[in-house]
């Protein structure tokens, strides 16, 4: 241990589900981290709301005032609260008097990143976020750093734990989504309100952080198209393993080149079908994995728990340890980089895939009419495969790739046609060649 510097004075923010495992993390291994920083750390305090539930921290430690532990004598201030405020106001504090700052808070980043990114870059303080994504995976930090001579062009990965169990169950037992939420209860993974996670707002929020560092874009949580999981039926799931695919919740970030050159930005989640052999559809349970595109490093995989009190609290020690090597090298961090802002392009324009699957009653010119819809629509089909069932018969239509609101006009329109019955399953395809 370097006896001669003077500690890094640490303050941790929140003493959770994360904050717990940090703070044990830290205090079972204290020469380990004195030896990779250069100095010793010292937690100064633990901000709380309840103190009294809070036996595991030495009392001396604990307090319900954060901002004055903020305004304290500190270095490092690591936020683990969650949410917009107070963890946005603490935060700038800390930012604007030159304390760097660790927090996995991707609500936060996504809505109000730029606005700690300025004052991070003011005061020269550094802001570590790893954590805040995917959880112990490390995904930031190889796109914001190793990645930082190449180019990217997609990022496609299952980046909420509690989403992937839901579907992976309703997968593998052919059970409704009710049922498995409720047993994703049980067991731990949903939380009570499980709205930020079945909604798609917590991949939405990750997927704005993925989708600026990729493409060194400003993006925001509300530039993301965001559809959760709630409306996906076991006739999806069906329908998805009758063409050998499964259904994965995905964030997707890529840049789209128009026919002139002109370049934007496209993030959305949503339930999509991909084929079996596609490396993201072996991912089960609430693993998070991260598929990355980049021109010259081609395709990469980044897989791991995405969650969880000490796989997250890994990454957050991780930051903690970057954050504490700038520190005593009087080094700063990487700063935001958001100088290509490419315009973000709205969803109905973005190229997607669709895979439809209907009821239509089976005598003759039916399969014209399904297909005089795509043609209106200028949307180009890959697959058709019919099967008859006396009455009726099943119609499956893969289409190629088409801008996403003719896609859906399409879809509304066929709905319509009295020779429909019902449209069983109506899903966006990826992982595969258009
Ligand atoms: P928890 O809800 O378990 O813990 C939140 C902590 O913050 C609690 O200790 C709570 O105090 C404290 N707190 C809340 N409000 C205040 C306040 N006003 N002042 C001081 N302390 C306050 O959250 P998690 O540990 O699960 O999550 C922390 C962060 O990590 C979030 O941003 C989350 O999105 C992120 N994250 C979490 C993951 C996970 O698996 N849990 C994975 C990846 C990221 P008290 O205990 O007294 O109520
Ligand atoms: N609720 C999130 C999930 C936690 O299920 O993945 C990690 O951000």
């Amino acid at each position: 241990m370097n006896q001669d510097r003077a500690p890094i004075r640490v303050a941790l923010l929140g003493c959770g589900t994360v904050g717990t495992e940090v703070l044990r993390l830290l205090h079972d291994q204290p020469d380990e981290f004195a030896a990779r920083t250069g100095a010793p750390m010292l937690v100064t305090g633990v901000a709380v709301r309840r103190p009294h539930k809070h036996p595991e921290v030495p009392e001396h430690l604990l307090t319900t005032d954060a901002q004055a532990l903020v305004e304290g004598d500190v270095d490092v201030v690591v936020e683990l609260i969650g949410g917009i405020e107070p963890a946005r106001s603490l935060l700038l504090t800390a930012l604007r008097s030159g304390k760097s700052v660790v927090t996995a808070n991707k609500a936060l980043l996504a809505e109000h990143g730029s606005e700690l990114y300025a004052a991070a870059d003011a005061s020269g303080a550094d802001i570590y976020f790893e954590a805040a994504v995917a959880g112990a995976i490390p995904l930031l930090r190889p796109l914001r750093e190793s990645l930082a001579g190449d180019r990217i062009n997609r990022v496609m990965g299952i980046v909420n734990g509690t989403t992937n169990f839901i579907l992976s169950a309703m997968d593998s037992t052919g059970a409704g989504y009710a049922e498995t939420l409720d047993e994703a209860g049980r067991l731990g993974y949903a939380e009570a309100d499980p709205t930020a996670d079945v909604d798609g707002f917590d991949a939405a929020a990750k997927a704005a952080i993925l989708a600026s560092l990729a493409f060194h874009t400003r993006v925001t949580a509300s530039d993301v198209h965001r559809e959760g999981i709630s409306a996906v039926t076991p006739g999806d799931i069906a329908a998805a393993r009758t063409l050998d695919r499964t259904v994965k919740l995905l964030a997707i970030c890529e840049r789209v080149v128009d026919e002139d050159g002109t370049e934007s930005v496209s993030a959305r989640v949503h339930p999509a079908m991909i084929p079996r052999s596609h490396p993201l559809a072996g991912v089960g349970d609430a693993f998070n994995a991260v598929f990355v595109e980049a021109e010259a490093a081609g395709q990469l995989m980044f897989y791991g728990q995405g969650a969880g009190g000490a796989p997250t609290a890994s990454a957050v020690l991780g930051d903690l340890v970057a954050v504490a090597r700038n520190l005593v090298v009087a080094g700063k961090g990487p700063r935001e980089s958001a100088h290509a802002q490419l315009p973000v392009r709205p969803m109905g324009k973005t190229p997607t895939r669709y895979h439809i699957s209907l009821d239509v009653a089976d005598k003759a010119g039916v399969l014209s009419q399904v297909a005089a819809m795509f043609n209106e629509h200028d949307v180009s089909i890959s697959v058709v495969r019919q099967q008859g069932r006396g009455e009726e018969a099943s119609l499956v239509v893969v289409t190629h790739t088409a801008p996403d609101a003719a896609l859906r006009s399409t879809v509304d329109k066929i709905a319509q046609l009295p020779v429909v019955r019902e449209v069983v399953s109506v899903m966006r395809v990826e992982g595969e060649p258009s």
